[in-house]
């Protein structure tokens, strides 16, 4: 499960699928925006829930989501992605900051994830419209980041080890 503003959490859960397939998992990977009425997770072992920071908070839809599927997440194997810029070199005020959202997002949800991945995200000045990019110009010099093109700031062999060590215990519970 992801929510996406400028797809790069999108292409971190297509990323994360491939790896969980390649260990022999069947995976769907669902859009938050997209969910079918009535949508539940029963038929699944497990879940990943994807996604991105954007003015210090997950997407609403995520939110709710999570908060719909509590208890159910709470009592299978399952784990929370967040993706961010804070998480591509975090100094300790960063580091901070991804906790207390982590914190804020488990408050509203009900659900304290067992395990939190915090995965750096991307900088797309080509796909931002004029205003957010004049933000986000802001936001990467504080960061000390370009303030043009296109960067993508994740590590996918640290994605993919997460997904195998994910993937292994999902197989564990299984047998
Ligand atoms: C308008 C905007 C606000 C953002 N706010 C934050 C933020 O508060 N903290 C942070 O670490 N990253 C922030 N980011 C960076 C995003 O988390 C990062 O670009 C991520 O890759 C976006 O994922 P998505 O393409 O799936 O939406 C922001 C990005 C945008 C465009």
């Amino acid at each position: 499960m992801y929510a996406t503003k400028e797809g790069h959490t999108a292409k971190i859960a297509a990323r994360l699928s491939l790896t969980l397939r390649s260990v022999g998992l069947d995976v769907d990977a669902v859009d938050a925006s997209a969910l079918p009425d009535g949508y539940t997770l029963d038929s699944f072992d497990a879940a990943l829930l994807c996604a991105p920071i954007h003015q210090e908070e997950y997407p609403p839809r995520m939110i709710g989501f999570a908060r719909t599927h509590a208890v159910w997440l709470t009592s299978h194997p399952s784990a929370f992605v967040s993706v961010s810029l804070s998480a591509a070199e975090p100094d300790d005020e960063e580091r901070e900051g991804l906790l207390h959202c982590v914190s804020e997002f488990a408050i509203a949800t009900g659900w304290q994830p067992a395990r939190v991945e915090h995965v750096a995200g991307a900088l797309v000045f080509s796909q931002y419209p004029f205003f957010v990019r004049q933000v986000m110009k802001l936001i990467a010099r504080q960061h000390h980041l370009p303030t043009s093109g296109d960067h993508d700031y994740t590590d996918y062999a640290r994605l993919e080890a997460f997904a195998r060590e994910f993937g292994a215990e999902v197989l564990a519970g299984q047998a």
